[in-house]
């Protein structure tokens, strides 16, 4: 969903789910650069009756019961951990609320943030791509769809917080948004804009995992079910809509433009798909875990290999769609997305990433 994936990554009970990439258009992820004549098929065409913020009542905790847990168990790497699993009953709940705060501050920062930067630019014909007319209506409709998202993720923060007395412990800024500044910072000036746009495309597009799996639940407050499900709905014609995206600006670009912001991706994908084992390491240690237990929860719950894995399921469909625009053509590129372990085999990712500043 989104780029949120990635805080699931080295959660065992995440899959990949079929029918997620089931919504992608074929077409889209096949095709080469869409040119000028190309015909719009528009993933919206049911948008006023199905998407949640036109259809959806407003989800709300005020009269469920206490749940069994705020957060699947399953769905929480550390939660697995046997050194976890051995807290008290309360602070190990309060690692599955944590994860829940994390994971909607997330969401809430990366649509309001960057997702709808982009929406408003594509809407407003501000971004320099040429698009039919119906795909600027639909940016329109993206625009909708995430601020409703960010509102929805704000307020599950809000009422989980009133009802447990569980303060949120999150970073004035989540560490995707540093983590994408540090790369912009990287950039030749003149090739910001079109990496940040390309990391809308690549966090739209990256797979859901199997967060439908919430919503069935029973032990999970509804109204968390409730948000994930509607949220992974819309996030279905988003992925259509990206795809296609993609294809136009791709086929828009020159040649050395292309292979410059090609070479980026991978650490785009990256970006969201590393854990944040820093701030987990230091939530545990409030707990009152000691620094080495805290460290090897953390080293053996996001091992390399767990972390590679992951990172190569999760992205498999945005590595689909460059790839079929030509991306990995660059030997330089397909090295990078080699290095990033994003292409068989994982173990070609040993080596360290370089900056990309050559051109
Ligand atoms: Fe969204
Ligand atoms: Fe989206």
């Amino acid at each position: 969903m989104c780029g949120i994936i990635g805080l699931f990554t080295g959660c065992q009970a995440v899959t990949f789910c079929p029918r997620a990439s089931a919504r992608v258009d074929p077409a889209a992820s096949s095709a080469s650069a869409a040119g000028p004549a190309d015909e719009y098929r528009s993933p919206f065409r049911s948008w006023y009756d199905r998407a949640s913020v036109r259809r959806a009542p407003r989800r709300t905790g005020d009269t469920a019961e206490d749940p069994v847990h705020y957060f699947p168990p399953d769905h929480v790497p550390v939660a697995a951990h046997p050194l976890v699993k051995a807290l008290a009953p309360d602070l190990f709940e309060q690692v599955l609320i944590q994860h829940l705060y994390r994971y909607q501050d997330f969401t809430s920062k990366l649509e309001h943030l960057v997702v709808n930067r982009t929406a408003m630019g594509i809407a407003h014909g501000t971004i320099g791509v040429r698009l039919p007319e119906e795909m600027r209506l639909d940016a329109y409709k993206v625009y909708c769809d995430e601020a409703y998202h960010a509102l929805s993720a704000a307020e599950v923060i809000q009422q989980v917080r009133d009802r447990t007395d569980v303060e949120p412990r999150l970073p004035a800024q989540p560490y995707f948004l540093t983590r994408l500044e540090q790369i912009l910072q990287s950039c030749d000036q003149d090739l910001r804009p079109l990496v940040e746009i390309l990391f809308v495309v690549v966090s739209e597009t990256l797979i859901s995992g199997n967060l439908a799996d919430i919503p069935d639940d029973p032990g999970v407050l509804p109204m968390v079910s409730e948000v994930v499900r509607d949220h992974a709905v819309d996030e279905g014609r988003h992925h259509t809509y990206f795809a296609i995206f993609l294809r136009h600006l791709w086929g828009q670009l020159d040649e050395r433009t292309r292979r410059r912001a090609g070479r980026y991706v991978p650490q785009l994908i990256e970006t969201f798909l590393a854990p944040d084992t820093e701030s987990i390491e230091a939530e545990l240690r409030d707990y009152g875990m000691g620094r080495d237990q805290a460290a090897q929860v953390v080293a053996e719950v996001f091992s390399r290999e767990t972390v590679l894995a992951f990172g190569q399921a999760a992205a498999r469909q945005t590595v689909r769609h460059f790839a079929g625009l030509g991306v990995l053509e660059d030997p330089r590129t397909a090295e990078e997305f080699h290095r990033y372990g994003l292409l068989e085999p994982a173990s070609a990712t040993s080596a360290p990433v370089p900056a990309l500043r050559e051109q």
